[in-house]
């Protein structure tokens, strides 16, 4: 038997850092995607035909010690979501290896067993994260993450003391550019420095609050279709996140020569460098400015699409 998945990378539309504090935030799924094909080895478990090893395979080593696997496996990978650019990529990973073992393993499959283990593979390799890449690797189309349980609730994830709602959120279909900056950035550092801030500022904490609206007024606009308005909101979002002191010159420089083409342009994830995303009905002209402006462009479109598995029989 083969067993076959696919899942897609993320991008942060409304609400990061805010979301540390309890308030909501907004995530897509983009149409790149991370693919994963197992099988039975008759010797040792590889990965693209190498000996499966901690250092490069830690994510799918991972996948296997969570769900117990003891059996030899050939496992395939094949990714064109690009790593370090706010896309999910990891989580992608991590989901859509989940999907194909649970398939292959007859483990039970749903989404949120999926996005629950795949959440977990993620805190264990990285010691820390949120769950908004995976919940929204494998359920495709938007996800809002927040405190309290709402309105298309999907399923909850609890880590220690921490526990996040995830729900289902519509968005029409449309045109995105990422833009990398080549900025490397950290988000740990990123998060502590805005808890400074929000600590011993209450102006910091009303920006937090600021952009908790954003993210809810976001939603209602994504589900009426609305894009110069959820453009509007975005670089409402990205002056907040500025003000909170996680922008950077190199974000500032693509946003501003995006926005030409755009109706909104933002940061994405966790700033100090890293991405920005437009919203955009020009998505080359985008991609040319950001180009010309020292970024590397991603264009993108949002995607219903979340995890996909099947199980094949092998042929003989
Ligand atoms: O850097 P990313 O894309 O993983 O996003 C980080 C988002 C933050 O809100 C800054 C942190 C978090 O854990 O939610």
């Amino acid at each position: 038997m083969i067993s076959k998945s696919s899942a897609p990378g993320k991008v942060i539309l409304f609400g990061e850092h805010a979301v540390v504090y309890g308030e909501p935030a907004l995530a897509m799924a983009v149409d790149k995607r991370c693919g994963c094909e197992i099988s039975v080895s008759s010797s040792r478990t590889t990965v693209n035909g190498h000996p499966i090893r901690e250092e490069y395979h830690s994510y799918i080593l991972q996948c296997l010690n969570i769900l117990e696997v003891d059996n030899k496996l050939k496992i395939s990978t094949e990714s064109d979501i690009p790593s370090g650019a706010g896309m999910g990529s990891s989580a992608a990973v991590s989901v859509a290896t989940i999907g194909a073992l649970r398939k292959f393993l007859e483990k039970g499959s749903t989404e949120e067993m999926i996005a629950k283990d795949a959440f977990n593979v993620e805190f264990e390799v990285q010691g820390n994260a949120s769950p908004i890449d995976t919940s929204t690797s494998t359920h495709g189309n938007a996800i809002m993450v927040s405190e309290k349980k709402e309105k298309d609730f999907l399923w909850e994830i609890k880590k220690d003391e921490k526990s996040w709602n995830i729900h289902h959120r519509d968005i029409p279909d449309m045109d995105f550019v990422i833009g990398d900056t080549g900025v490397h950035s950290s988000t740990g550092p990123l998060v502590e420095k805005v808890k400074k801030f929000y600590r011993k500022s209450n102006f910091a904490r009303e920006i937090i609050q600021e952009i908790g609206e954003i993210v809810r007024d976001g939603c209602v606009l994504l589900e009426e279709e609305d894009l110069e308005g959820v453009g509007r909101l975005m670089n409402k979002n990205h002056r907040l996140l500025s003000i909170l002191g996680v922008s950077h010159p190199s974000l500032e420089k693509l946003i501003k020569g995006a926005r030409r083409h755009s109706y909104g342009a933002k940061l994405t994830g966790a700033g100090g460098g890293g991405s920005m995303i437009a919203l955009t009905d020009e998505p080359n002209k985008v991609a040319e400015v950001i180009e010309k402006k020292g970024g590397t462009p991603y264009v993108l479109k949002s995607t219903k699409k979340g995890l996909t598995s099947t199980n094949t029989e092998e042929k003989e």
